[in-house]
């Protein structure tokens, strides 16, 4: 079964659109969500109404959980805080209740799935370091977690290395970072999806070319902080 991971959409539909357009990941038979649909960006209501529609398992992020007041703003940077406060302002109550209804974890065969921290998926933590990867893998150790968060794709062993490579297997891989949909972070400003094949136990980290200069121009348009749009373009 190929399997579509996205996450870390962040109100970018320009970024959404072109991963769901991606030819590989058309093939899928199911696609899962690991948050933070909403937050930085200018359309968080159509990408909210996409992923409800598109996916078949969804899990709440830190910004789908800040803008319903699930999480305290205080969590958050100046610029994403501003975000977030515009972001309340537009999304419909009908939107606002579907995020609160989001579950932090969610599990699919041998897959355990959460935005951020296996180990305590509602703290928030960043997996950037070899010890917060082994306290994940060993939290859940009958699983492969899948992740976001940080906005870097990659995967950690169950000893605490890590690679960035674009494709390989599960044979000692135990957690996979998806990448970021909407604002990557890893100085390539691609959109970044994840590819799983269960069968043959192999993951493929997919980048796809997307308008920038549309998605700038409705970051700016809605008046939010320009650093939510500049780094978009520098990938970071
Ligand atoms: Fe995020």
């Amino acid at each position: 079964m190929l399997i579509r991971i996205i996450s870390d959409i962040h109100s970018n539909f320009d970024a959404l659109e072109a991963v769901l357009a991606d030819p590989p990941g058309s093939k899928a038979s199911a696609t899962f969500c690991l948050g933070d649909i909403v937050g930085y960006g200018a359309e968080p209501s159509r990408c909210i109404e996409k992923v409800r529609d598109v996916c078949d398992i969804v899990v709440s992020g830190n910004h789908d959980a800040g803008v319903v007041e699930r999480t305290p703003l205080d969590m958050f940077n100046r610029p994403g805080a501003s975000a977030l406060i515009w972001t309340s302002t537009v999304l419909s109550d009908k939107d606002k209740v579907w995020l609160s209804s989001l579950p932090y974890s969610a599990e699919f065969d041998e897959f355990f799935l959460c935005h951020s921290f296996p180990a305590d998926p509602e703290s928030w933590v960043y997996v950037l370091r070899p010890g917060q990867a082994m306290s994940s893998v060993s939290a859940r150790s009958d699983s492969i977690s899948l992740i976001g968060h940080t906005h870097l794709p990659g995967c950690w062993t169950a000893d605490g290395n890590y690679t960035d490579s674009a494709k390989g297997d599960f044979s000692q891989i135990r957690l996979v970072n998806a990448g970021s949909v909407g604002q990557p972070r890893d100085r390539d400003p691609r959109a970044a999806y994840l590819l799983i094949d269960t069968e043959r136990r192999t993951w493929e980290h997919r980048r796809v070319e997307y308008d920038i200069d549309s998605a700038v121009e409705k970051i700016r348009n809605a008046m939010l902080p320009a650093i939510l749009w500049e780094r978009l373009y520098k990938g970071r």
